[in-house]
């Protein structure tokens, strides 16, 4: 259940490779565009992880890491933070995950909204980006932070209004741990795209061995009122203890043109993750 969830068991999968260069590459091209930026992260975890205790890294980002693909120009915004985040050694100890990315790559002029369900996640969230604060920033530089600790279907309709008229960025990025979760995301999705309809919104979604995704894009299709995008990787066919078999990132509201620039990370991460069973797709969610 969600108050068990730990995202170290599953840091560094093929799942975190697309969330996390998409995630990066957006972040850097809404910042060279807006003077101010809000980002949301609602299921933002514990921040930077020990690459020694990632059991999935081998198979996903540790796999990126050692390929060609990983010095292609739209990979830089995520690669160098994830080098910066090491002090520039190689091989690397720590990985950061969305929050400390966004930290790391915006600006003091910006605000920074981090949640988590779990008071131990958030907790140790704190602790990381005070780390990051005192390594990486002089007095007042960083980005501005908001934490919340709770159920982001609550805190996401209850705070959307206070960033109306402003540019940014919402991830969601749900364990998807109940089969309610799916449409749960939806509605709350449509909620924040009425509350605030400049922001663009990104949510990331399994396939896990039992796919219910088909739950989230009905839903989607039927509250959301405009054209939304989907990149979705299958890497396989599932093996009969399989767990997840593919993933995929679903944008709202994200300009059509930032979107046509990104087909190269998903081709690249289909040459490195997707084995003869697998399928891919970017383009209006079908
Ligand atoms: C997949 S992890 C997030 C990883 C993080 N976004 C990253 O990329 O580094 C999912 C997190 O969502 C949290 N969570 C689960 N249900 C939630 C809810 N209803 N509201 C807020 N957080 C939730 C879990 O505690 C967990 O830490």
């Amino acid at each position: 259940m969600t108050d068990q969830y730990r995202h170290i068991q599953h840091v560094g999968d093929h799942g975190d490779a697309l969330k996390h260069t998409v995630l990066a590459h957006l972040l850097t091209r809404f910042r060279a565009e807006h003077q101010q930026l809000y980002f949301i992260d609602s299921h933002a975890a514990s921040g930077v992880y020990s690459i020694a205790a990632a059991q999935d890294w081998s198979s996903g980002i540790g796999k990126l890491w050692s390929s060609a693909f990983c010095e292609h120009p739209l990979l830089a915004p995520w690669k160098n933070t994830v080098l910066r985040c090491n002090q520039h050694h190689t091989p690397l100890h720590c990985y950061p995950g969305s929050p400390a990315l966004a930290f790391l790559l915006l600006r003091s002029q910006d605000q920074l909204y981090f949640g988590d369900l779990q008071a131990t996640e958030l907790n140790q969230l704190k602790y990381c980006i005070k780390e990051l604060e005192n390594s990486f920033f002089t007095s007042d530089s960083a980005p501005k932070i908001h934490f919340y600790q709770g159920d982001c279907h609550t805190w996401l309709p209850n705070t959307a209004q206070q960033w109306q008229g402003k540019p940014g960025i919402l991830l969601m990025d749900p364990p998807y741990e109940q089969e309610t979760d799916y449409e749960k995301v939806a509605l709350t999705l449509n909620t924040v795209h009425h509350l605030w309809p400049e922001g663009s919104l990104i949510l990331w979604y399994p396939h896990y061995k039992e796919d219910l995704s088909f739950k989230l894009f009905n839903t989607i299709k039927q509250v959301i009122p405009m054209q939304c995008w989907q990149m979705d990787l299958v890497v396989r066919k599932p093996f009969p203890n399989d767990r997840l078999v593919g993933c995929g990132l679903l944008f709202i509201n994200v300009p059509p043109v930032v979107l046509s620039e990104m087909q190269p990370i998903l081709d690249g991460l289909v040459s490195l993750f997707m084995e003869y069973s697998g399928h891919c797709f970017f383009g209006p969610l079908k």
